[in-house]
């Protein structure tokens, strides 16, 4: 046997306990606001019919699939992102379920992308989708949710890039360009490559007067959204339905805008995404000095009558945890040390070792993350590991203590210690940290 089976398949990561609490802190955190906003767990399946996941996710994505057969020959993929899945329940199971419906998910999803720092084969998202309204207060609150887990998980330094599909379709429709053709410019502007946009609108047959527009709307974008979408509102003044999608843009974050979240918009004309499901508003966070996204989203209201579900519009967002949590590592190292007291409880021989037990079992009823020395190390062996390992609290169990119902504490930061009775135990070790 050869000994690469040592190492992981390449892409795919093990997650450490440093980097999996890390993982699990922002899990929580997206988990935490799906209850406060009322979005309900679903958990879909990893496998699904490559066809399903396939239908409306873009070229880009589409070819980078864990694609295969499965033992029984029907052709499947791994989830390259939860919205397909969730479209598809929506679609099927839960069609006559009551709108406005929302949805929560979180897990790992799984795209064949070029390793590098913050994209991995195998990564995490929580996922927010709201069906039944095509108002621009479903997309405020989209958007809204989305600033408030990000100040949540305390990140600092953000903002939200944001334009509307609307726009750059409108145009394109008048001038008769085939949306397969519009879907292809949508994936080179998700590239940046805008010049190779507009040479591809000129190829498909687009006019002097379209290629014009699109050259000035690429160049349009700023932090100030009612300046920015009143500019692009004066480019596309000839095309009817593009204007619509400037003005349904400026209503959906000027509500975003009154709510008081103050979201920190950046209006990016030229900006698409690679998802060929979207309809309307389109956005990405950023966070400074990384230029990949650490989460996308947007309207979507076809999709669930592709899958046979009837005319449901839908929004929704996707932030990855994995990019969230490298970006909260370089903007706040430090706040994110575990807040909570870690407590060490060390028997003193072995006749206190059912004692220590019985210590370690009152500490956890109370709440108090606690380990207790199984290695039957002497205390002060147990107690430099205790500092090694980050330790805040040891609970030296010794007999001439324990029959007097008593327990040395010791503050591992302080390095000082006190004899204490049990009932005093656990205020102590709140007060001292
Ligand atoms: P997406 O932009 O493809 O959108 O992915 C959302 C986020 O997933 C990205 O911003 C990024 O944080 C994370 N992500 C994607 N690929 C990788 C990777 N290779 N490594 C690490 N993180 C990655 C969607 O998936 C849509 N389903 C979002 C949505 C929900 N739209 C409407 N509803």
């Amino acid at each position: 046997m050869s000994s690469a089976y040592r190492r992981t398949v390449r892409g795919m990561r093990d997650l450490l306990p440093d980097e999996a609490e890390k993982l699990r802190f922002i899990e929580e955190t997206a988990r935490e606001m799906a209850k406060l906003y009322g979005y309900r767990e679903v958990i879909t399946p990893v496998v699904e019919h490559y066809e399903l996941l396939a239908a409306k996710i873009g070229e880009e994505t589409r070819k980078r699939m864990y694609v295969f057969e499965d033992l029984g020959g029907r052709r499947v993929a791994l989830r390259p992102e939860f919205t397909a899945s969730v479209a598809r329940l929506v679609a099927t199971k839960m069609v006559s379920v009551p709108k406005p419906l929302r949805l929560f998910s979180v897990g790992s999803l799984y795209r064949y992308d070029e390793p590098q720092f913050g994209r991995y084969r195998e990564f995490w998202q929580a996922n927010y989708e709201l069906f039944g309204s095509s108002n621009p207060e479903a997309d405020a609150e989209i958007l809204i949710l989305t600033d408030n887990l990000l100040r949540r998980i305390d990140l600092q330094s953000y903002h939200l890039k944001i334009n509307h599909v609307g726009i750059l379709r409108g145009i394109l429709d008048e001038e008769g360009i085939v949306e397969e053709q519009q879907n292809n410019v949508m994936q080179l502007l998700d590239k940046k490559q805008w010049e190779e946009a507009l040479r591809f609108v000129l190829e498909a047959g687009g006019s002097q007067r379209c290629l014009d527009s699109l050259k000035v709307l690429f160049g349009l974008r700023g932090k100030e959204p009612a300046d920015v979408t009143q500019e692009i509102g004066e480019v596309v003044a000839d095309y009817p339905r593009a204007l619509e999608a400037v003005k349904n843009l400026s209503e959906v974050i000027g509500l975003a805008e009154e709510s008081g979240a103050e979201v920190d918009f950046y209006v990016e004309a030229g900006f698409a995404r690679g998802l060929e499901y979207y309809t309307g508003m389109i956005f990405e966070i950023f966070a400074p000095d990384m230029d990949i996204a650490l989460g996308g989203g947007g309207r979507y209201d076809k999709l669930i009558e592709l899958f046979g579900g009837g005319s449901v519009p839908a929004v929704g967002v996707a932030p990855g945890i994995d990019r969230m949590s490298l970006a909260l590592d370089r903007q706040e190292p430090a706040a994110r040390k575990s807040a909570e007291e870690r407590v060490f409880v060390i028997p003193v021989g072995e006749d206190t070792v059912g004692e220590a037990f019985r210590v370690s079992s009152m500490l956890r009823k109370k709440g108090f993350r606690t380990e207790l020395e199984t290695m039957g190390r002497s205390v002060s062996r147990a107690l430099s590991d205790a500092d090694r390992r980050g330790i805040t609290h040891a609970v030296i169990v010794g007999p001439r203590e324990m029959k007097q119902g008593k327990v040395v504490l010791r503050d591992m930061k302080k390095r000082s210690q006190e004899t204490v009775s049990l009932e005093e135990l656990f205020e102590r070790i709140r007060k001292t940290y």
